[in-house]
C-alpha cells in the first residue's frame, strides 16, 4: 500500500507545478520553506520570496485559528498576533524590497498598488485597535482585513514575486536584511505593545 503511493505521488511530482510540488514535497520530507530547511540542520540563504511567503501561510492560519476560537481571551491574542505580524511584514516589505523592485521592475505601478493595499490593510488594522476587544465589530473588520490580505498576498505571489524573482536582483541580500529588519520592528512593536488602547485578558 505505502509502496503504491509512494508510487503514484513520484508520478503525480513530474506533472505538478508549485505550489502543488511544494505542497508534496512537504508531504514527502524535503524541507519546503526557510525554516523547514533550518529545522532540517541544512544552511540556506533567506530568498526574500520564499520568506515572504512563508509569512503569508502563516498569518491566512492565524486568521483561521480567530475565526474558529470561541474563548475571547484566546481571540483577542489572536487578533493582536495578526496585526502584530501584518504591520511588520508590511513595513520590512516597503523598507526593503518595495524600493529594490520599483528600481528593477519596468512596472512601477505594480509597487504603487501593492503599497495602497497595505495602507488600506493598516487602515482597517486601526479600526481593530479602536474595536472593543473580540466584540462583533472586531469580529466583521478581522474578516474584513483577512479578505483584503487574501487578495494582497494573492496578486503578490501570483504576479508580483515572479516578476521579482526574474529580474536581477540579489534575493538572498535582500532576504537577510528583509528578515533583520523585520525582526527589529517586532521587537519595538512589542516592547510598546502593537495595540495599546487594547489589554489582553
Ligand atoms: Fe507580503
Ligand atoms: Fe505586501
Amino acid at each position: 500500500m505505502f509502496e503504491r503511493l509512494k508510487a503514484a505521488m513520484s508520478h503525480m511530482a513530474g506533472d505538478l507545478k508549485s505550489p502543488a510540488k511544494d505542497v508534496l514535497n512537504r508531504m514527502r520530507g524535503d524541507p519546503a520553506t526557510p525554516s523547514e530547511y533550518a529545522k532540517a540542520g541544512q544552511k540556506v540563504a533567506p530568498d526574500v520570496t520564499r520568506l515572504l511567503e512563508e509569512d503569508h501561510r502563516l498569518v491566512m492560519g492565524w486568521f483561521d485559528a480567530y475565526r474558529f476560537e470561541t474563548d475571547p481571551g484566546y481571540k483577542e491574542a489572536w487578533a493582536v498576533r495578526i496585526c502584530t505580524a501584518l504591520i511588520a511584514h508590511m513595513q520590512a516589505e516597503e523598507e526593503i524590497l518595495y524600493p529594490a523592485a520599483k528600481k528593477a521592475l519596468a512596472d512601477k505601478g505594480m509597487v504603487d498598488e501593492a503599497e495602497r493595499e497595505h495602507d488600506e490593510a493598516r487602515e482597517l488594522i486601526d479600526r481593530i485597535v479602536e474595536a472593543g476587544a473580540a466584540s462583533s465589530e472586531e469580529e466583521d473588520l478581522i474578516l474584513s482585513l483577512s479578505a483584503a490580505i487574501q487578495a494582497h498576498v494573492a496578486e503578490e505571489e501570483s504576479e508580483f514575486f515572479p516578476k521579482v524573482r526574474a529580474c536581477d536582483l540579489d534575493l538572498y541580500d535582500l532576504g537577510a536584511r528583509l528578515a533583520a529588519r523585520r525582526t527589529e520592528i517586532l521587537q519595538e512593536l512589542t516592547a510598546t505593545g502593537p495595540l495599546p488602547a487594547r489589554t489582553l485578558h
